[in-house]
């Protein structure tokens, strides 16, 4: 009988509020069970340790099967592959095929705030960091997990589901971030210059705080913020205000102050690259798309890229490309695949036995956020204490919890004092109930004894300040163990090596502790919760600094933001792919992805990715005009 009236909730709401449709609620006793289903799922499922599964049935005799000719071969159908395959199928007379390791979308990945929830899906490659010295001391071994996306539209996808931390947050970072990369020698990425691609992906669908001029409207990507938690989302812009982050639209003119969070929402739905760029050009027939493929290597002939191999069903097959080869596998995978096409630093190429093609330095400058989320508060009030089923029908009617990853609620951008280059240091980044729970540890996949720690954590009334450290002069790298593809790359962030990237942390969380003393931070009791942390409590003197940088390399997790692997610039000893994003060296390839980013923006990727594309899809329409690249095929 209740399920009957929530069917009719959703249903009265879709027919009156333009603002509250979503496919999945039209049949929510059907939506319902899929969720269940999903967490059933995955509560015995493996994530895979290697690419084995491709090779399944893989006979090494055999001979490789032509699979045909196509203008541009896209190698990952993720959040940049799925913008350029879009773009370039615009013109019916270009012929493109995406590739992609992983399968269709599945509708639950569009619901941001099934994130709360720990779950695992074979929709993330399942790779670790190795061990690291300075962060994820709370992880077993030493080792963090390093969620990728592995599903159409790749990371854009599950930027907020299966068991991350992340929640679909638009961000575009600092202008002066860009402005940098122009410094670098880099001609036409000033932001500036770049404002036009960021607005021509958005669909701006809020009005809170907008500064319009700034926006786009017409774009395929929707960007909208969702719902106020009544009261609580007004008391952490207050407090924020409090400290002088004043409240402002931080796409806008000016990054530094407190802002709710944009996402990539349309409505209650998902706006990744797969909804705003794949779906809509699916049906062309020049969009070829292929699933479930691993692509294994880049086929160079004579310094000229001339198409592809990879392993579906244990089958090897090659595709030839009449124009360019366009890498968008990811800041992890597109340095794999370079390097076991023989693209890639001397010593790890020579070490393999790898056969080379370019000396150029793929995998290294590996750059990433290193985000803290161990400052827990709580309230003296109660928030969403209600059942699951009454949070899902909620979804359907737009409310939170679901419409926002991690209950996120706003975000504040600051700068301390040090900084002399215009860009800030701090994110400040507030969770709220319910996604603090006694899972939280579990979430984050520590060890049982840090993940214990959170089990004092009350749903209904915590919410945490996290820190993530904008631009951290650590870098790390991306190498090869193997010249075998089915062995995963390793992944080394090398997170607060440089240990001025640990003063930075700790300046960010003196001023977080600020807010306690906050007019508003009193009036919602809000006090902080002290978590019990093995590893450091007895050693060092409770709330000392030196404590604080304990806990820091204890809890810090990877932001899951990874760029630079092959970085933009104009000298191949620092760099791999030139200010048109094409390999040095190399004809008819490119690289269109986060890791070309030379360094790293002031904020979360995925804005950035997507202007990354739609620039490069500019660049090659051009050149296909003009009848380049020039290379003989
Ligand atoms: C858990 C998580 C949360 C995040 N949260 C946010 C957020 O809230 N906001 C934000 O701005 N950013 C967020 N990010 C970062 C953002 O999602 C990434 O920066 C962005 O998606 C990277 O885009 P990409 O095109 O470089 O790579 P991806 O989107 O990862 O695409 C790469 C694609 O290539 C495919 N591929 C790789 N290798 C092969 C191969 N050999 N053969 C065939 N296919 C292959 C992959 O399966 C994948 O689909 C998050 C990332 C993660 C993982
Ligand atoms: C809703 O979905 C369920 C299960 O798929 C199905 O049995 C039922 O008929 C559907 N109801 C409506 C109104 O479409
Ligand atoms: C990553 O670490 C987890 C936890 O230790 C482990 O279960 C998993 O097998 C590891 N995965 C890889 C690819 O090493
Ligand atoms: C690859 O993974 C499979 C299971 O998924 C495992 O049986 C096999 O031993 C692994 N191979 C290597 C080389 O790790
Ligand atoms: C592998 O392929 C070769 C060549 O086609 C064939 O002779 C051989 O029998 C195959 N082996 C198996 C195990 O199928
Ligand atoms: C949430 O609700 C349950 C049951 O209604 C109740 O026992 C619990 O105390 C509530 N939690 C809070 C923090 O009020
Ligand atoms: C700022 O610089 C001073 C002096 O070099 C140093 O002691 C302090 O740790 C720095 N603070 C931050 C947040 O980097
Ligand atoms: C479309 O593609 C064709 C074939 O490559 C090319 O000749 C034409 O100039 C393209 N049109 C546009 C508008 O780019």
């Amino acid at each position: 009988m209740w399920q009957f009236k929530l069917i009719l909730v959703c249903g009265f709401l879709l027919a009156t509020s333009p603002k509250k449709t979503l496919a999945l609620c039209s049949n929510y006793t059907e939506l319902l069970t899929n969720i269940f289903a999903l967490l059933g799922q995955s509560a015995t499922y493996q994530t895979p340790v290697n690419n084995s599964e491709f090779y399944t049935g893989y006979n090494k005799t055999e001979k490789a099967i032509d699979f045909g000719k196509f203008d541009y071969i896209i190698v990952g159908c993720g959040t940049a592959g799925g913008v350029l395959a879009n773009r370039l199928t615009a013109n019916k007379s270009i012929s493109v095929l995406c590739i992609e390791a992983g399968e269709a979308a599945p509708a639950l990945t569009a619901i941001i705030g099934l994130s709360t929830l720990y779950f695992t899906t074979p929709y993330n490659w399942g790779y670790n960091t190795t061990s690291q010295t300075n962060a994820c001391l709370a992880c077993k071994n030493q080792q963090c997990p390093y969620p990728r996306g592995k599903v159409e539209g790749g990371s854009s996808t599950i930027n907020a589901g299966s068991s991350t931390i992340n929640a679909g947050i638009y961000t575009r970072g600092n202008k002066e971030d860009y402005n940098h990369w122009a410094s670098l020698g880099n001609a036409g990425w000033t932001y500036d210059e770049l404002l036009p691609y960021f607005k021509k992906s958005e669909a701006a669908q809020f009005d809170v705080d907008i500064e319009p001029q700034y926006h786009g409207f017409e774009g395929p990507q929707a960007i909208d913020v969702a719902e106020d938690t009544p009261e609580l989302t007004q008391f952490f812009i207050d407090a924020n205000n409090e400290l002088g982050a004043i409240e402002r639209d931080y796409n806008g003119n000016s990054q530094y102050g407190t802002s709710r969070v944009q996402a990539y929402l349309n409505k209650n739905v998902r706006s990744g690259s797969s909804q705003a760029y794949i779906r809509p050009a699916i049906d062309r027939p020049n969009f070829h798309l292929q699933l479930n493929c691993l692509v294994t290597k880049i086929i160079i002939e004579n310094s000229i890229a001339v198409g592809i191999e990879f392993i579906w069903n244990g089958k090897l097959y090659f595709g030839k490309a009449k124009k360019e080869v366009i890498v968008s596998a990811g800041a992890v995978n597109t340095p794999q695949l370079l390097m076991l096409s023989g693209i890639g630093p001397k010593e790890q190429l020579r070490k393999l036995g790898i056969k080379p093609i370019a000396f150029l330095p793929v995998g290294q400058y590996l750059q990433d956020h290193p985000f803290f989320p161990g400052m827990v508060f709580r309230t003296n009030r109660v928030y969403y204490n209600t059942s699951f089923q009454q949070q899902v029908n909620d979804y359907c009617e737009n409310k939170r919890p679901f419409t926002a990853g991690f209950g996120t609620q706003c975000i504040s951008y600051i700068s301390l004092e040090n900084n002399t280059n215009g860009r800030p240091d701090i994110e400040l980044l507030t969770f709220g109930p319910p996604a603090m729970s006694p899972t939280w540890g579990g979430v984050l996949q520590y060890d049982e004894k840090y993940s214990a720690a959170f089990q004092i954590l009350n749903p209904a009334t915590d919410f945490m300040n996290c820190l993530l450290l904008l631009n951290p002069k650590s870098r790390g790298e991306v190498t090869l163990s193997s010249k075998d593809p089915s062995i995963y790359p390793e992944i080394n962030p090398k997170f607060y090596s440089d240990e001025r990237d640990l003063d930075v942390m700790y300046g960010g969380i003196e001023r977080t502790l600020l807010l306690i003393d906050t007019e508003a931070y009193r009036q919602f009791k809000a006090e902080w919760l002290r978590i019990p942390m093995p590893g450091c409590d007895g050693e060092f003197v409770y709330f000392t600094k030196e404590w604080w940088l304990c806990v820091v390399k204890h809890l810090s997790v990877p932001g899951l933001h990874p760029i630079g692997t092959t970085r933009m610039g104009k000298s191949p000893d620092i760099s791999v792919v030139d200010h048109e994003l094409k390999v040095h060296g190399i004809c008819g390839l490119r690289v269109v992805d986060a890791s070309i980013m030379p360094t790293h923006i002031s904020g979360h990727p995925n804005a950035a990715v997507v202007m990354i594309a739609e620039k490069a899809s500019a660049f090659i329409i051009m050149d296909n005009k003009n009848n380049r690249p020039d290379c003989k095929k």
